[in-house]
């Protein structure tokens, strides 16, 4: 008789599977013992809806964003989740189909418009994704909600709710930032993000958020580019996942995952193109320690003498 072995890897499919956002919290259950004095709120993202409309989100950055908060009080827990009601959210579950591209998802055309709507509908563009389900962070005294585009989203940390979508392009002069800032003991922010400038030219932009203005204004308001790194290749900048920060110095390795942008512009034109489509690699371009063809992910540690990575 032959036994069926589980392959060690087949439960990856569950963090695929969707699931309902809850009316209330709900007690955690508990293994161990959570000391009394621990207290506090754990808020993580992640993408909570695979489906749209009987179609598939077909990756893991594509599901629609949830937020989940772990309560933990006196050595208990509660959980709760909620989508955050995002423009791709809402617009998805009113239309019934993914209408805003995803990174590894084309939109589909409005099937109620005709054939030269839709026509027109391609040339127009494809909107930029607000589906905040990689990372929370607070900015000021708010949190937002965040993926690596121009869009960041305003959330309440106690009830969960949606509070308010914000374009970065507004106050910085960048096309998106990471989903991994560096925030100094004062809260102030610092990120990095592409810029497609004037004449096609680009550039890595280092900006900086101040802390909570202790008035009404928003540290948005203030915030500014503070390094400018020309990017080696025209038309062609590298992805960037993160970057490094010591007292000193800012660490920014220039990489060989390239967004082709010839390929981005076009496919804005071309159905069942999406943002995955435009990534390609330099195989020849090495990024610093002497390898080839590497994707550097994510900075963990840095200090002014050596880098660990
Ligand atoms: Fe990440």
């Amino acid at each position: 008789m032959v036994s069926r072995v589980e392959h060690p890897a087949a439960g990856y499919k569950k963090i695929f599977e969707t699931v309902e956002e809850l009316n209330e919290p709900i007690p955690a259950t508990i293994t161990g013992v959570i000391p009394s004095w621990l207290g506090g709120s754990l808020l993580r993202m992640g993408p909570g809806q695979f489906e749209v409309g009987g179609e598939p989100l077909n990756h893991l950055f594509d599901g629609q964003a949830l937020i989940h908060k772990f309560d933990l009080k006196n050595g208990e827990v509660t959980y709760y989740r909620r989508f955050v009601r995002t423009d791709a959210y809402v617009r998805a579950m009113t239309e019934n189909r993914v209408v805003i591209t995803e990174f590894g998802t084309a939109a589909y055309p409005d099937p109620c418009k005709n054939i030269f709507s839709r026509f027109f509908t391609y040339f127009k563009g494809i909107e930029v994704t607000d589906n905040c389900l990689v990372n929370i962070y607070p900015i000021g005294e708010d949190f937002y909600a965040v993926t690596e585009t121009n869009y960041i989203t305003k959330v309440d940390p106690d009830s969960l709710e949606t509070l308010k979508k914000v374009d970065l392009c507004k106050y910085l002069s960048v096309n998106g930032v990471t989903a991994h800032p560096h925030t100094e003991a004062d809260g102030t922010v610092y990120n990095i993000g592409n810029c497609f400038g004037k004449n096609m030219s680009l550039a890595y932009n280092i900006v900086k958020i101040p802390p909570a203005q202790g008035d009404e204004s928003e540290p948005l308001e203030k915030s500014k580019v503070v390094v400018q790194i020309p990017s080696s290749e025209r038309l062609k900048p590298s992805y960037i996942h993160s970057f490094g920060m010591t007292d000193n110095y800012f660490v920014f390795v220039e990489q060989p995952v390239k967004i082709n942008l010839l390929k981005f512009l076009s496919a804005w034109s071309i159905r069942g193109a999406s943002y995955m489509d435009c990534f390609e690699s330099n195989d020849s371009m090495g990024v610093g320690w002497g390898c080839t063809g590497p994707l550097l992910f994510l900075h963990i540690n840095t200090n002014n003498n050596r880098i660990f990575k």
